[in-house]
C-alpha cells in the first residue's frame, strides 16, 4: 500500500508505544514522517529505525516537541513545515494518565488540571499549530483518546479530559470540514506499552476482551492509518473505538466470565 505516498504526517508521542507504530505505519506506506515528543533521544531512534532518517531527502525527521508548551509545539510544527514544505496529516498520540490521588482521596486543582492540560488542551495546541498548514483538501487530523473516554474504567480526570477529544473532534470537524480537511478520534482499549510496566502488565486483562487479547500498537496504528487516508475521504468528526470488543458488552462478557467462560472459548 502507498497509501502516503508525497505526503507528511506530523506524529506526536512517536517516539514510544502507539506513536513509534503510528509512525513505523505512515512511513511504511510512502509517508514522510515527522516524530515529536519530548524524548528526543528515543525518537531520534526510531526516526533512525525507519532507514532513512536526517539527511536531506529522507523520510523520517525527529523533533523536540513538548505538547503542553505553545511554543515549543508552535516551534515544532514551524520546522516540520518548513524542511518539508507541506503537511498533510497530524496524529496526536502524545497524552496519558498522571498518577495522581483519586478525585475524591485529596486530588488538587493542580493534579486536574495537569491531567487535562496533557490529554485535552495539548491536543488543541497541536491542531491550532498545524491546521493553517492542513487547510487544503486532503488534510486529516487524527487524535488518540481512550476507552476511558467512552465507559468508565476509573481515572475521572483523564476520562474526562480524553471525552473531550471527542466533543472537539465533532466541532472540528464542522469548522474545518469546507476546507477539506477530516478530524477524527481513535479511541483504543488496553495496548501493549510501557504505561502497563509498572501495573503488572496488561495481559491480566486479556479475559474482559472478547477477542481474548490485549492490543498492540499495531492495532491503533492500523486505525490511525486508515483514519488518516484517503480511505476514510468521507468520514469525519467520529470516534472509532480499537478496542478487541470491551465496549461492546462488558456485563455481558462478565457474567459469562463468572460462568466459567474462559477468553479463549469466548473468542472461538
Ligand atoms: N497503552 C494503553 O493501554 C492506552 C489505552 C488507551 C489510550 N492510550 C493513549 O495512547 C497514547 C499513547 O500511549 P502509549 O501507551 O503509547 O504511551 P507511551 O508512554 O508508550 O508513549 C507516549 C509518548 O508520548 C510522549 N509524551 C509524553 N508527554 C509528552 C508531551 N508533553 N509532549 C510530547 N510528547 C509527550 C512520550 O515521551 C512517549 O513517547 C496516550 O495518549 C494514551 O493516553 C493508551
Amino acid at each position: 500500500m502507498d497509501r502516503f505516498a508525497g505526503r507528511v504526517a506530523f506524529v506526536t508521542g512517536a517516539a514510544h508505544g502507539i506513536g513509534a507504530a503510528a509512525a513505523r505505519r505512515l512511513h511504511a506506506e510512502g509517508a514522510t514522517v515527522v516524530l515529536a515528543d519530548v524524548d528526543t533521544a528515543a525518537a531520534d531512534g526510531v526516526a533512525r529505525s525507519l532507514g532513512d532518517a536526517s539527511g536531506d531527502g529522507g523520510r523520517a525527521l525527529a523533533v523536540a516537541c513538548d505538547i503542553t508548551d505553545a511554543a515549543s509545539v508552535d516551534a515544532a510544527v514551524g520546522a516540520a513545515a518548513g524542511r518539508f514544505g507541506r503537511l498533510d496529516a497530524l496524529v496526536n498520540v502524545a497524552g496519558g494518565a498522571r498518577p495522581h490521588p483519586g478525585l475524591l482521596d485529596g486530588m488538587t486543582d493542580d493534579d486536574w488540571a495537569g491531567t487535562v492540560d496533557l490529554n485535552l488542551a495539548g491536543p488543541v495546541r497541536c491542531v491550532r499549530a498545524a491546521a493553517p498548514h492542513l487547510a487544503r483538501q486532503g488534510g486529516a487530523i487524527v487524535l488518540v483518546g481512550s476507552v476511558n473516554g467512552l465507559q468508565s474504567f476509573g481515572d475521572e480526570a483523564y476520562s474526562a479530559a480524553k471525552a473531550g477529544l471527542s466533543s472537539l473532534a465533532q466541532n472540528l470537524a464542522v469548522r474545518l470540514g469546507p476546507s477539506g480537511v477530516r478530524v477524527n478520534v481513535v479511541a483504543p482499549g488496553t495496548i501493549r506499552t510501557r504505561v502497563w510496566d509498572t501495573q503488572g502488565g496488561p495481559d491480566r486483562l486479556a479475559p474482559l476482551y472478547p477477542l481474548g487479547r490485549v492490543g498492540e500498537p499495531e492495532d491503533i496504528a492500523a486505525a490511525i492509518a486508515y483514519l488518516a487516508s484517503d480511505d476514510a475521504a468521507w468520514v469525519t468528526g467520529v470516534t472509532l473505538p480499537v478496542d478487541g470488543g470491551v465496549l461492546a458488552g462488558p456485563l455481558a462478557r462478565l457474567t459469562r466470565l463468572e460462568e466459567g467462560e474462559t477468553g479463549q472459548e469466548a473468542a472461538g
